[in-house]
């Protein structure tokens, strides 16, 4: 089983590559942020309580992200792996992540970041809040989602670095470029 985490910054890229990255090696894609987005869309009971987070770029609390990724593992038993794309957000979201992967007996081969330099991410988000709408796409959420990552999730790359699975590629440059770079990564190190 191949499992990886993408990781890194909002607007660094880690869903359009995840995507390309999953076709390739026969992975379930699991953005988080997606799920999440879905459930504030058929205004379900984790729907509405997370909209107002969402909306002010706020985290999820971490045992609701941690059931989440429970349902997900047990609705794909027989996935080749997984490539989790905003997902763990928090300390205790990795040593979720970590216990769930033992408890089924597979593990985190490698957590990949894409390093993207603050105005060229501000940049792509504004962007993409004038092409795709996305609700926390306006420009004092964008603020605020690159503060809260800094914050909470930037000092991941120290747990992970710690186990020797951190890989860290600048993130800026054509899709293809980055993809390829990725996937040599990926096949030095599965
Ligand atoms: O991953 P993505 O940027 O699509 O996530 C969008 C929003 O969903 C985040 O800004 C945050 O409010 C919420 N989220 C979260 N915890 C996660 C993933 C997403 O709170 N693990
Ligand atoms: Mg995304």
């Amino acid at each position: 089983m191949l499992n990886l985490v993408f990781f890194g910054p909002p607007g660094g890229g880690k869903g359009t590559q995840a995507a390309k990255v999953a076709e390739q090696y026969n992975l379930v894609h699991v953005s988080t942020g997606d799920i999440l987005r879905a459930e504030i869309k058929r205004e379900s009971e984790l729907g509405l309580k997370i909209k107002d987070i969402i909306n002010k770029g706020e985290l999820v609390p971490d045992d609701l992200l941690i059931k989440i990724l429970e349902n997900v593992f047990d609705s794909h038993n027989e996935a080749d792996g997984f490539i989790f794309d905003g997902f763990p957000r928090t300390l205790p979201q990795a040593e979720a992540l970590d216990e769930m992967m033992t408890r089924r007996s597979c593990q985190l081969k490698q957590v990949l970041s894409l390093d993207v330099p603050v105005e060229e991410l501000l940049e792509r988000l504004l962007k993409r809040a004038r092409e795709q709408g996305r609700t926390d796409d306006t420009e004092d959420v964008i603020k605020n989602r690159l503060r809260v990552y800094h914050k909470h999730t930037q000092p991941l790359v120290d747990y992970y670095r710690r186990k020797g699975i951190y890989s860290e590629i600048y993130g800026v440059g054509s899709v293809e470029e980055i993809f390829q770079e990725l996937c040599q990564i990926i096949d030095q190190n599965k």
